[in-house]
């Protein structure tokens, strides 16, 4: 039987507290554990992006990451972002843009996006398609997935 490790992080704000075994995976963590399914498992070797979700603001794979490695971390995923029912800018320009269809991987996709335009409010498109080149899309040719950022960057930068 191997030994589990305490470990506690804000999910979404709120303190966890839990034991876990070394080799379990954050995304196994946070969807079956804690109840936040808005993080995709597709690809589960890094590469599609289904799966990420923020870490002290940056953007990484729950797929490949060890849930022990947030100890201490702020860890946000897409059900925490909208702040008291109110959606959050890029979230709104989803919806409005038409940045999804079947919605798989805009979890990911809009907290990678997230993550960019509070690193960097004005992107190029050209900057925009190459920080999101970690993340796939099956549906929409991505598009109305980049018009949707951009126009969010916009709205925040008002
Ligand atoms: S499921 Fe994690 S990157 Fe694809
Ligand atoms: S909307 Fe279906 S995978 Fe992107």
């Amino acid at each position: 039987m191997s030994q589990t490790i305490p470990i506690s992080f804000t999910l979404n704000g709120r303190l966890q507290e839990l034991e876990v075994e070394p080799h379990e995976l954050l995304l196994d963590v946070v969807r079956d554990r804690l109840g936040m399914t808005g993080a995709k498992r597709s690809c589960d070797v890094q590469v599609c992006g289904a799966c990420t979700i923020l870490v002290d603001g940056r953007p990484l794979s729950a797929c490949t990451t060890l849930a022990f490695e947030v100890r201490g971390k702020s860890v946000l995923t897409i059900e925490g972002l909208a702040d008291d029912g109110k959606l959050h800018p890029l979230q709104e320009a989803f919806i409005e843009h038409g940045g999804f269809q079947c919605g798989f991987c805009t979890p990911g996709m809009i907290l990678a996006s997230k993550a960019l335009l509070d690193e960097n409010p004005s992107p190029t498109e050209e900057y925009l398609k190459h920080f999101m080149h970690g993340n796939i899309c099956r549906c929409t040719g991505y598009k109305k997935i980049i018009e949707s950022i951009m126009a969010a960057a916009k709205k925040m930068r008002a």
